[in-house]
């Protein structure tokens, strides 16, 4: 039953499970109550606080899936066309979420060192933006997933 495949499968899978939680739990539920709950300079304490940990916590899981993915392809034996259309929008979700953590959450983070300011609401908007667009693109890089390895498009 346990086969290093599925061992390998369920990494990668748990792996996803991680990235997308973290970033919509965070996007969903965190946030919108923090900005209830919160003054303004507490809350912006504790949001960079957030963006940093997590964002350490997705780019790992990234890592692990891109890792994992490898061995994935080895164990199929073959890159397919399917496959490839999956890996595009890898990339892009790789590109995006390096932007969001590596470049607008360092910002966030510099820029909230001062307390709340408009420029920092417009920089947190654009993360939440960015992050949302990168959830939406993952769900879809799993419906590609389920659907080819069921049709057998990615064996
Ligand atoms: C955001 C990034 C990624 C997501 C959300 C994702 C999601 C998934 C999911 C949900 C599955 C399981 C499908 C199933 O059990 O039916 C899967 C399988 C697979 N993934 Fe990914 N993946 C990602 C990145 C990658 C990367 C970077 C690679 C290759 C370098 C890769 C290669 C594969 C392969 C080959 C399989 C099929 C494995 C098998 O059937 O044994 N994935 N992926």
């Amino acid at each position: 039953m346990l086969t290093g495949r599925i061992a390998v499968l369920f990494i990668h899978v748990t792996a996803v499970i991680v990235a997308l939680g973290g970033a919509l739990f965070s996007t969903f539920a965190l946030t919108p109550i923090l900005a209830e709950e919160l003054e303004p300079a507490a809350r912006v304490r504790v949001a960079r606080r957030v963006i940093r940990r997590l964002g350490a916590i997705v780019l790992a899981a990234l890592g692990v899936l891109l890792v994992t993915g490898i061995v994935n392809v080895i164990y199929l034996g073959a890159i397919t066309p399917a496959l490839i259309v999956k890996l595009a929008l890898v990339a892009v979700v790789f590109a995006l979420a390096l932007y969001q953590y590596g470049n607008l959450g360092a910002e966030i983070w510099r820029l909230s060192a001062g307390g709340p300011s408009p420029e920092l609401a417009g920089l947190q908007a654009r993360f939440r933006r960015v992050g949302i667009t990168v959830g939406t693109l993952v769900l879809a890089i799993v419906y590609i997933s389920l659907g080819l390895t069921r049709a057998g498009a990615i064996r």
